[in-house]
C-alpha cells in the first residue's frame, strides 16, 4: 500500500533505520526494488526525478509504481517526487497521486542557480502547506550539495545547523536534506573519502538542533568498485572515482539520517550487467533483448537488497 513519506520515516526513527530511496525510469528498476525488498521484508521509497519524467514522463511512472503496489499489496511504499524545482511541479506530481514531494528551493527554478534563504522558506513553505492540506509529505533541502575536495570556503557547502532549525520551524517540512560534503553522480571523490570531505560530524551538530528531524542523504551512492571494474573490463572507460561508503551512512543512521538517495548505484550495476553480459562469447548472436534486461535487473535486485540489509529497513515491511 501507499503510506506518506512521514509514516514511514517515523517508523523508521523509532526503530532506528533507514530506507533506502532508489531513483526509478523504467520497469526493470521497479521490478529490481520490490523483488529485493520481498525477499528481506523491507519497505520501499521509489522516487521521480526530473530526468526520469523526461524519459518515461510522470504518468508512466505513476502506473509502474502503482503496477508495483497492485504486485506486493503487503510492502509499505512511498512514492516520491525527488528535487521539484517549483511549487507548480510539486502541486502537478500530487495530482499524479505521489504520496511525497520534494521540494527543492536550494536552487532558483534552473536547478542551477543557489537561492537565498527567504526564497526557499517562501516556496517550500508554500508546497508545505498545499501538500499537508492532501496528506502529502514534504522534504526540503537547506545547504549547497556539493564535493568539498576542490572547495576551500566549507561553510558554504555545509549545512548550517542554526539556519536548518530556522527552516524547519519556518516551513514545517516532514523530511530535511542537507550538505554534508555528497554531490550527485559518480563523480564524488577522487580518493577514498575521509572526515574532511565527507563531513557525517556535521549530523551529529544538526541532530543536536534538531532531535526530531529525518534527515535526508541525497548523492548517497556507493560507487561500487567491482561495478566499476566490471564497466571498464567490458569496453567501458569511466575514469577512477569513489563514493560514500556504506559505512559511512550506516553511522550517519545513528544521528537521524532516515532516508538515503540512490540513483548512481543503480545506473553502475545496470550498465555493467548489460555490458558483461553482451560481451560473452555466448551472447554475440542473442537478439532477446529481455535476457540483456533481466541480466541487469539481477544485478539492481542484488544491490537493492545489500542496502535494505545494511541500513536496517530489512525486516520492517
Ligand atoms: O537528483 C538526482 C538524480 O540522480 C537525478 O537524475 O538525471 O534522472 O534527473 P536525473
Ligand atoms: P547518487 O547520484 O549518489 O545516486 O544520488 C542520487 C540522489 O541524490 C537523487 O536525489
Ligand atoms: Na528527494
Ligand atoms: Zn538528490
Amino acid at each position: 500500500a501507499i503510506i506518506s513519506l512521514k509514516q514511514l520515516l517515523d517508523y523508521a526513527a523509532e526503530h532506528g533505520f533507514a530506507v533506502p530511496a532508489f531513483n526509478i525510469s523504467n520497469m526493470e528498476q521497479v521490478q529490481a526494488i520490490m523483488q529485493a525488498a520481498d525477499a528481506c521484508d523491507s519497505p520501499v521509497i521509489m522516487q521521480g526525478s526530473a530526468g526520469a519524467n523526461r524519459y518515461a514522463g510522470e504518468i508512466f511512472l505513476r502506473h509502474l509504481i502503482q503496477a508495483a503496489v497492485e504486485q506486493y499489496p503487503h510492502i509499505p511504499l512511498v512514492m516520491h517526487r525527488d528535487h521539484a524545482p517549483s511549487p507548480a511541479l510539486c502541486a502537478q506530481a500530487i495530482q499524479n497521486g505521489f504520496s511525497s514531494v520534494m521540494m527543492d528551493g536550494s536552487l532558483l527554478e534552473d536547478m542551477k542557480t543557489p537561492a537565498k534563504f527567504d526564497y526557499n522558506v517562501e516556496v517550500t513553505r508554500k508546497v508545505v502547506d498545499m501538500a499537508h492540506a492532501c496528506g502529502v509529505s514534504v522534504e526540503g533541502e537547506i545547504g549547497c550539495l556539493g564535493s568539498l575536495e576542490a572547495e576551500t570556503d566549507h561553510s558554504r557547502l555545509l549545512t548550517d545547523p542554526d539556519e536548518a532549525a530556522q527552516f524547519v520551524e519556518l516551513t514545517r517540512v516532514d523530511a530535511l536534506a542537507v550538505a554534508i560534503g555528497t554531490s550527485h553522480g559518480a563523480y564524488k571523490f577522487s580518493k577514498p573519502p575521509t572526515g574532511e570531505v565527507l563531513v557525517i560530524n556535521r549530523l551529529k551538530e544538526l541532530q543536536q538542533r534538531l532531535p526530531n528531524m529525518h534527515f535526508v542523504m541525497h548523492g548517497s551512492s556507493s560507487v561500487p568498485q567491482e561495478w566499476l571494474a566490471v564497466i571498464n573490463a567490458h569496453g567501458g572507460e569511466i575514469r577512477q572515482t569513489y563514493g560514500v561508503p556504506v559505512a559511512e551512512i550506516v553511522e550517519g543512521i545513528k544521528y537521524g539520517v532516515r532516508k538515503v538517495n540512490i540513483d548512481t548505484d543503480l545506473r553502475m550495476a545496470s550498465t555493467g550487467a548489460m555490458r558483461r553480459f553482451l560481451a560473452q562469447p555466448d551472447n554475440v548472436a542473442e537478439l532477446d533483448a529481455r535476457k540483456t534486461y533481466a541480466a541487469a535487473r539481477n544485478a539492481m535486485q542484488a544491490l537493492c537488497l545489500e542496502r535494505y540489509q545494511a541500513f536496517g529497513s530489512a525486516g520492517h515491511a
